[in-house]
Order: C-alpha cells, then structure tokens, then sequence
C-alpha cells in the first residue's frame, strides 16, 4: 500500500508500517525493540519497492503436473547500504530476498567544505547488471544519499531506488534535483529539518539508536 507524492516519492502508508514506525518514533523505545522494528519495517520497505520486478513464465512439475509458473526474471538484485545507519535496514530486505549481493558506502562530511566526503567503498563487481536499492533510514539534508547514489551509478549502476524511513521535504528536494531518475520510497515525509540537520518530528539519530551508542 503505498501514495504517490509526485516526482518519483513513494510513501509506504501500509497500516503495519505506519503502527511500527510510530513505535519506532518514541523516545522511549529501546536499542532491541527498535532494532526489531527497524528490521520488520525495512521488510515491509523491501516489499513495496520490489513490487515491479519483471516476472518470466516458466514450465514447472508439481506433484501432480506440469503448469507454467511465475518466475522473477531480469535484473537480480542488490542492496546498498550507506554506512552506518543504512545497515541497520538490511536485514529486513535480506529476509525478503536472500540472495540479493550487498554493498556498502561510506561518506563523512567534511567539516571545513560541508561537503560528503567518501571513506569507503565496496560493491560487487557486476553491479552494473543488477537493480539496486540504496537505503538510509533518514533522508536529512539529503546531501550524502546523493553522494552515495553519484558512487553506486559511477560503478555502473543504472537502475537505482532508495529506501529511507523518514524524509525531510529539504531533502527529497537536494535528493530528487540530483537524482531525478532515482525513484524514492519512504513511509513519511516529516515536517522540517531543524539547525542542525536533525529530522523533525523524526526519531533522533537513528544510527545511535540502532546501535546503542548513546
Ligand atoms: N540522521 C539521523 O539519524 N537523524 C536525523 O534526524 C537526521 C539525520
């Protein structure tokens, strides 16, 4: 269950993921239950943006005879997460698609130039050929999701979505002015970016709170 919100902005208003993002908001909730529900929800994220993967007609033996069946064809698939917060969404989508190939990026700001900066990058070398699915739980200022999706197509990528679970309205714009071709899917679009970077109403730094590090 999903609305479009225009220029390629998927929100995943699935009423299981909008119950589990709301537990996943409070502040009281704690390091595992959040982890939990940020697994169950990537899942469910996994399975909105999946949902035009092309299909191919196979012959196949059931027990009882021969049928064609339904079979995913095309493109496999590979996720990227951009580091750290981003891992703590791929379980989820591994849970739906566990042959799918993971990549990492990594990216810091630079403090004098503001600009994100790569530290680390690993991809698997036939990314070009398969459909990638970036994901960040928070699109903030939306600079380095650009930034790592500029990395991901520079490896050869063509076909690239991303999956958050908050999205500031500043940057969905950074994003989709960058990215134009790269179809985002989010289960909110929050209010506002506060002075310093931070999604609001959001759920605090996501990274802290999926690694207890805070
Ligand atoms: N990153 C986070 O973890 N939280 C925010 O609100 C913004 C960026």
């Amino acid at each position: 269950m999903s609305t479009e919100q225009g220029s390629g902005v998927t929100v995943v208003d699935h009423p299981l993921v909008q119950h589990k993002l709301t537990l996943l908001r409070r502040r009281h909730t704690a390091t595992g239950e959040f982890r939990n529900l940020a697994r169950e929800i990537s899942l469910l994220m996994a399975y909105e943006v999946t949902r035009n993967l092309p299909l191919e007609r196979v012959t196949i033996e059931t027990p009882l005879e021969t049928m064609e069946a339904p079979l995913l064809s095309g493109k496999k698939l590979c996720f990227v997460s951009i580091l750290r917060a981003g891992d703590g969404l791929l379980q989820g989508m591994l849970d739906l698609v566990p042959s799918a190939r993971v990549g990492h990026v990594g990216l810091y700001r630079d403090p004098v130039t503001r600009e994100p900066v790569q530290y680390y990058l690993k991809l698997p070398e036939d990314i070009a050929s398969r459909q990638v699915i970036a994901v960040d739980p928070m699109l903030a200022t939306g600079h380095s999701a650009a930034a790592a999706v500029t990395c991901i197509k520079q490896a050869g990528a063509s076909q690239v979505s991303f999956v958050c679970l908050l999205a500031a309205p500043e940057g969905l714009a950074v994003f989709s002015a960058a990215h134009p071709d790269v179809p985002v899917f989010t289960a909110s679009v929050d209010r506002e970016l506060d002075s310093h970077a931070y999604i609001r109403p959001g759920l605090g730094d996501a990274g802290d709170r999926l690694f207890g590090t805070k």
